[in-house]
């Protein structure tokens, strides 16, 4: 597909830049240093109208389409990726399902407020036996009267304990396999939701990391998203889109970490030259420009997949495979680019550095997207 973008993503991809440079990237480096999040920055981003750019106004969204939204992911991980992957947990995972699979009482209820920025969203999924295999879900939810009883837990859960509305997959049929895990909608704040402590990471240390525990909690039969049984479907058409923001993020990571590159190396001398006219340091900008653009190509053309409502689970999982592997390479190139003081704390590259790497784990390892694309060329392989 030919790519170009139009005005209006443009004017939205400046706005968003210019409040990056302006908001986020002059406390990016504390933020890391503390692992604190940005509760400021996230607030006045909501007042912009960019917590729920992809959804209708009359939920309380932009009404925007779904690459003005990656254009945001990009944007904000251009100047720290932590941030980035708040509004991508949000808006994708957070607050996507509600979207796609609650009736119209839920989305009233919780998108609106999600999608207004009131409140911030997060997903719960992963479990200690269920990562890559998240069929494997061990945590139960029991029916009992007019609540189901949610007990268990969810490990390495972004955005949490912030946010305020988690989706949670939850068992409710534990010998049906994947046709037996169902999804709800879970508030903080429920008697016997609480959470582990918030993780010390290597990267993105900016975004908000933590358990979620769940002893004998309620939760409301009309809490229940979809049917029961159909949660695993949901989590897998999440996913699908949640790789699109991943994607995004990794883009925007990869792309700030060049352009750092590029501008120190026409300004550092060096055998009596910049040392971008040095061809070992030009070849290596070469190829770090023709990586981001295929990536681009890849994560912008899913993103339009998805607006235009064809199938993109391929092509968000190519996205997000493709664009956080040449993410690593970019800014590793950056890293050696910038020799020794690039690897000091406190350099931005250096942070990318770190901020890099979860992007080839999270929304799915890259060894799972490539599952997911071959069981999309070849067929589904026999268990
Ligand atoms: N959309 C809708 N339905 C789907 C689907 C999709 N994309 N993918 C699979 N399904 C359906 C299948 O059609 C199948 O349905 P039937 O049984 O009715 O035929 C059912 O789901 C089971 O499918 P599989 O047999 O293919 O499932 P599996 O157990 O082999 O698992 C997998 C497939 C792709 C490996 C899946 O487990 C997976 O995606 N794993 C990775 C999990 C993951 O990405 N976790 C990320 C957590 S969130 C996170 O990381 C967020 C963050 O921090 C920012």
């Amino acid at each position: 597909m030919l790519f170009q973008t139009t005005k209006k993503q443009e004017d939205l991809r400046k706005k968003v830049r210019e409040f990056a440079e302006s908001e986020v990237k002059p406390i990016a480096f504390l933020l890391d240093k503390e692992n604190e999040f940005p509760s400021e920055a996230i607030a006045k981003f909501a007042d912009m109208g960019m917590m729920g750019l992809p959804y209708p106004k009359e939920y309380g969204g932009a009404g925007a389409d779904v690459l003005s939204y990656a254009i945001a992911v990009e944007e904000l991980s251009r100047v720290d990726g932590g941030t980035g992957v708040i509004l991508s947990a949000h808006v994708s995972l957070g607050s996507y399902p509600i979207f796609a699979f609650g009736n119209e009482e839920q989305k009233q209820k919780y998108l609106t407020p999600l999608a207004k920025g009131e409140k911030l969203g997060a997903f719960g999924l992963t479990e200690p036996n269920a990562g890559s295999d998240a069929g494997g879900t061990e945590t139960t939810a029991v029916l009992e009267g007019d609540h189901y009883i949610l007990n268990g837990g969810k490990i390495f859960i972004t955005n949490a304990p912030v946010a305020d509305t988690y989706v949670v997959f939850a068992s409710t049929n534990p010998d049906a396999g994947t046709h037996g895990i169902s999804a709800f909608i879970v508030e903080k704040g429920w008697e016997g939701f609480t959470f582990g402590d918030h993780y010390d990471k290597m990267g993105i240390r900016s975004s908000s990391t933590a358990e979620l525990i769940f002893n004998n909690v309620k939760v409301p039969k009309e809490n229940l998203l979809g049917k029961e049984g159909q949660g695993f479907k949901i989590a897998m058409a999440t996913l699908d889109g949640g790789r699109i923001g991943i994607a995004a993020q990794a883009l925007g990571i990869a792309q700030g970490a060049y352009e750092h590159a590029l501008e120190y190396a026409k300004e550092r001398i060096q055998f009596g030259k910049p040392i971008a006219q040095q061809q070992a340091i030009s070849f290596k900008l070469a190829d770090m420009a023709t990586k981001l653009r295929c990536a681009r190509f890849l994560v912008y053309s899913a993103a339009e997949l998805k607006e235009a409502h064809e199938p993109y689970g391929m092509e968000s999982a190519m996205a997000k495979q493709y664009t956080s592997d040449i993410c690593l390479e970019v800014v590793n190139d950056a890293l050696q680019i910038f020799g020794g003081s690039g690897y000091l704390k406190g350099m931005e590259v250096e942070r990318a550095y770190r901020d890099a790497k979860i992007c080839t784990i999270y929304e799915g390892t890259n060894e799972i997207q490539r599952v997911v694309i071959a069981s999309h060329i070849i067929g589904k392989m026999k268990k």
